[in-house]
């Protein structure tokens, strides 16, 4: 059984549909989580696709998620979940425990992948995850899952806290129902 560290910085820290050996916190150093990646299968759909995050190397930013040991064979699994336009990077990541890095494959979708949006002002980004849904549910969902998650963890994203709060504003209600997925 070969055994490697995954790093997730989005849907991967708050829905866990795949066995997992340990679990840490960790961060990802150089790169900033931001909702930059169009979202065609789980979010929205090809014809009016919604927003989910991704990775941006940027040399100052430390991406704060969870990091799970997984035997390979979880892969299968990972790779179709993750498929419209990530790909898996090898990356050094440092767990909360620990001195050293160890190298972990985290799922990124870069800027030349035919999803990718980039950026927009974050109130433009805010009304678009609430337009969206797709078939794993609401965007608006995804986001404000992912924004209580980090909380939880005690981890501070201001891109995230920002764009949850603009959107828990405009839903009227502030109090989105959980996902189921
Ligand atoms: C991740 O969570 O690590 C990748 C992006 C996502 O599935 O939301």
């Amino acid at each position: 059984m070969v055994r490697h560290w995954v790093f997730g910085y989005g849907s991967l820290i708050w829905r866990v549909d795949f066995p997992y050996l340990e679990r840490r916190r960790a961060t990802l150093h150089g790169w900033a989580r931001r909702f930059w990646q169009g979202s065609h299968d789980h979010r929205g759909t090809p014809d009016a696709p919604g927003r989910v995050v991704t990775l941006i190397p940027e040399p100052n930013a430390a991406c704060a998620g969870m990091a799970y040991q997984v035997d390979d064979a979880v892969f299968a699994h990972l790779d179709h979940r993750e498929k419209n336009g990530y790909a898996r990077m090898t990356l050094n990541i440092a767990l909360c425990d620990r001195a050293e890095r160890v190298p972990s494959v985290v799922y990124v979708a870069d800027e030349g992948n035919p999803a990718f949006l980039g950026p927009a002002p974050l109130e433009a980004i805010a009304g678009h995850i609430l337009r969206s849904s797709g078939p794993s549910g609401r965007n608006a969902d995804y986001l404000l899952e992912l924004d209580a998650a980090l909380r939880e963890m005690g981890v501070q994203d201001d891109h995230i806290r920002d764009l949850a709060r603009r959107v828990s504003l405009r839903s009227g209600d502030g109090l989105l129902p959980r996902a189921g997925a």
